[in-house]
């Protein structure tokens, strides 16, 4: 190995900064040079690259977003953008390839490596903590903490108002930021669209909060597909159950900020190790985080199976 490429692709998320300086780092340490990829995988199809330094990722690393800028590439799905991506990698000598994203940067890399066979190794970026076999992917801790500190906020404001807010928070498929913030903000209820809705109980539920001197309800809705579902559910109560309730979308607030201590310091060891791992192996691997440690897994469509939790929502 004597060069490594590093991108991120995709939605951004916090601790990528993190993972990005501990790829060029490690690179450094082991006197292998390391080519940044600006834009994603857009910017390997059109050789947007730098050379990354020891200084070049200095003051980073508690920095939320991508210094590298991210995209999500259509061009890149198909052949022809592969082809003209593999260029950029043949003109810039990159023997192995560092991806920082979720499901579908990680499944670009697979495909890009069983066309062209350069190996690649993914760090699970993203704050939906939807990627199979890793417990946390980097953002989500942050992502929680942020959403969680906005729905104490809106507490705040609901109690003293004595009102029902309906609070939607990202994740697209997954539910795990809105049952996690769910619990910890003590939600009366959470919503996730992918699982049938109960209006009769949880406005029943509301009500019978209210008729004890509850002096405030908060529902979480997992936003699914698109966000804006909050919106249906606020129509839903006012309409058929007489409860009037505000709604706040907390969006892309969720995708910003300084990593939490968490995800700065597994993003530094996944950095770390995606670069021992590619010094050590060619075959297509995965970073991911179990029981409290960093572990190597092999990179099979399995890792990209989406992770619904198996919880009780409603
Ligand atoms: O994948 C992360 C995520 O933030 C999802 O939670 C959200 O649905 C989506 O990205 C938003 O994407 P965009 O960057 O296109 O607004």
């Amino acid at each position: 190995m004597k060069n490594i490429g590093v991108l991120t692709s995709g939605g951004d998320s916090p601790g990528m900064n993190s993972a990005i300086r501990a790829v060029a780092r490690t690179c450094a340490h082991y006197d292998i040079k390391c080519t940044g990829i600006v834009r994603g995988f857009q910017g390997l199809i059109e050789n947007n690259t730098k050379v990354l330094y020891t200084r070049s990722v200095r003051g980073i690393i508690n920095r939320g977003g991508t210094f590298l800028y991210s995209a999500r590439s259509d061009e890149f799905k198909t052949k022809e953008g592969r082809k003209e991506a593999f260029k950029t990698i043949e003109e810039n000598e990159i023997d192995g390839l560092v991806v920082i994203g979720g499901d579908g940067s990680f499944t670009g890399g697979l495909i890009f490596m069983e066309e062209y066979n350069i190996p690649v190794v993914g760090i699970p970026g993203t704050i939906d903590n939807d990627l199979y076999g890793t417990s946390h992917t980097l953002g989500y801790d942050t992502a929680l903490n942020t959403a969680t500190e906005a729905i104490d906020k809106i507490r705040d404001t609901a109690s003293s108002h004595e009102r029902t807010f309906i609070v939607e928070v990202m994740g697209r498929k997954s539910p795990s930021i809105a049952v996690h913030v769910g619990v910890c903000c003590g939600a009366e209820n959470i919503i996730f669209p992918y699982k049938k809705v109960d209006y009769d109980r949880i406005a029943q539920d509301i009500k019978h909060g209210i008729k004890k001197g509850k002096t405030s309800s908060i529902i979480i809705v997992g936003e699914g597909e698109k966000p804006g579902m909050s919106y249906n559910v606020q129509r839903e109560l006012r309409e058929n159950h007489q409860l009037v309730a505000h709604v706040c979308i907390l969006g892309h607030i969720q995708r910003g900020g300084a990593p939490t201590h968490q995800d700065r310091f597994i993003a530094s060891k996944m950095g770390n190790m995606a670069v021992s791992h590619l010094m050590t192996s060619s075959k297509a691997a995965a970073i991911c985080y179990e029981n409290g440690g960093i572990k190597v897994k092999s990179l099979k469509k399995k890792i990209l199976k989406m992770k619904l939790q198996n919880i009780k929502l409603v």
